[in-house]
């Protein structure tokens, strides 16, 4: 862990702008030591990285996070789900899914949370750009027809990349799922890896025709609830470079059954770097059902890697990866980084109340450890604080 050391030693604290209620919270981190001459060469090493302190957390509680609840969740929910979020500060938010009702019967109503996105200016402190997930031809003419019944509603890349900040509308981006297994493709996709990389090709060519951003992942990178932990990294490098091919903006890469460890993550990198895959082009997306989402986020921090996806509460699973749980929390994500002195733009507080009373509306404990610390904490302030 010696490059995260300097950024840890001197991280300036960061108050939110939009935080509603200041605690101050202190991380235990070796800025706690004070050793002058260790600072002198923190102060310089720290000029070099302050550029390489920004993380994108890309929320994804609406889609992966409800993907597998059983209880239908009124629409109502989600849509109020996607509001909240957007007011954290969170400039990434995978929303729903374009995919079969009959696979997944909870992501049914993506259509109006898109057409919701698109027409009813949703409030947020920084342009946000939502994201949902298609897997074939139907999938893109689906989201497609909506996107041109609204044209003008959302940004476009070019738009975005010439800094347009176009009042509050949003970006949409739409993503592919590949598999690192041909066992967990045909669960999943009910093809093989072939067959589903021909037909992502309609859908990121399609995203392109539209103007919009295209991320792929790759599901199962570090273990296959069908054949085990050995998954080949250079499999999945070959299959990134495919989908980088064909146009795909950003590959996330998929720890679907959170089999992933630190060393396996470190391979799992270093192959993706030796086949001149860009630490800029990936993304890592933990489950966090062995608990060991933030050691492997330690470690992808460590290669360069500056983009997690993350969901609110610890939502999450996928319905054909059996026994696998929720993805890392967002509010541990935020935790974690901002204790290295990563900048995430989130409001720590903020996420803290969405993930309490998400997981009450779905009748669920809330699963992030920070979420309910921060929340305790603040109880605790509160009741002392009236003494
Ligand atoms: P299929 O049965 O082979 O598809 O499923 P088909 O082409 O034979 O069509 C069957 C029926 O589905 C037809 O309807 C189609 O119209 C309809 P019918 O004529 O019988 O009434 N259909 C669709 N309807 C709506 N939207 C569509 C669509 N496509 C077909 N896009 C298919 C193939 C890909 C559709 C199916 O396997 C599927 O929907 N799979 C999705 C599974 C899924 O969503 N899994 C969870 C997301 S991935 C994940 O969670 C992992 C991730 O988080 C990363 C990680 O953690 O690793 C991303
Ligand atoms: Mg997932």
């Amino acid at each position: 862990m010696a490059s995260l050391r300097p950024i840890t030693r001197l991280a300036p604290r960061r108050t939110h702008p939009y935080c509603a209620v200041h605690l101050r919270r202190h991380f235990a981190t070796a800025s706690d030591i004070r050793n002058p001459t260790a600072e002198a060469a923190a102060t310089q090493h720290q000029q070099q990285q302050r550029s390489d302190n920004k993380v994108k957390i890309v929320e994804v509680g609406p889609r992966d996070g409800l993907q597998n609840e059983k209880k239908s969740i009124p629409l109502a929910t989600k849509i109020e789900l996607v509001e909240r979020l957007a007011k954290t500060g969170v400039s990434f938010i995978e929303a729903g899914s374009f995919v079969s009702p009959r696979w997944v019967p909870q992501m049914d109503n993506s259509s109006e949370i898109l057409e919701h996105i698109l027409t009813k200016m949703v409030s947020s402190p920084v342009p946000i750009t939502y994201s949902f997930l298609a897997p074939n031809a139907k999938g893109i003419d689906n989201a497609s027809a909506l996107l041109q019944k609204h044209t003008g509603a959302y940004i476009t890349q070019a738009e975005s990349f010439a800094g347009a900040i176009a009042g509050d509308k949003p970006a949409i981006e739409l993503a592919v799922f590949a598999a690192a297994t041909e066992s967990f493709s045909k669960k999943n996709l009910n093809c093989d890896i072939a067959t589903s990389l021909e037909k992502f090709k309609d859908v990121v060519q399609g995203a392109k025709k539209l103007g919009i951003r295209a991320r792929a992942y790759i599901s199962v990178v570090l273990g296959c609830p069908f054949e085990g932990y050995d998954v080949d990294p250079h499999k999945v490098a070959e299959i990134a470079t495919s989908l980088l091919e064909m146009g795909a903006d950003e590959i996330s890469l998929g720890d679907t059954t959170g089999m992933g460890t630190a060393p396996r993550t470190q391979e799992l990198l270093k192959c993706m770097a030796a086949a001149g895959i860009r630490n800029e082009d990936i993304a890592m997306h933990f489950h966090d059902t062995y608990g060991q989402a933030l050691v492997n986020t330690a470690i992808s921090l460590e290669r360069g890697i500056r983009t997690f996806d993350s969901a609110v509460g610890g939502l999450g699973g996928c319905p054909y990866s059996p026994g696998a749980t929720g993805n890392v929390a967002t509010e541990n994500m935020v935790y974690f980084l901002e204790s290295l002195g990563m900048e995430t733009g989130i409001d720590l507080d903020a996420m803290a109340d969405i993930g309490q009373w998400i997981s009450k509306e779905l009748g669920r404990p809330n699963d992030s450890a920070v979420g309910k610390a921060v929340l305790g904490a603040r109880k605790t302030e509160a009741s002392t604080s009236s003494l």
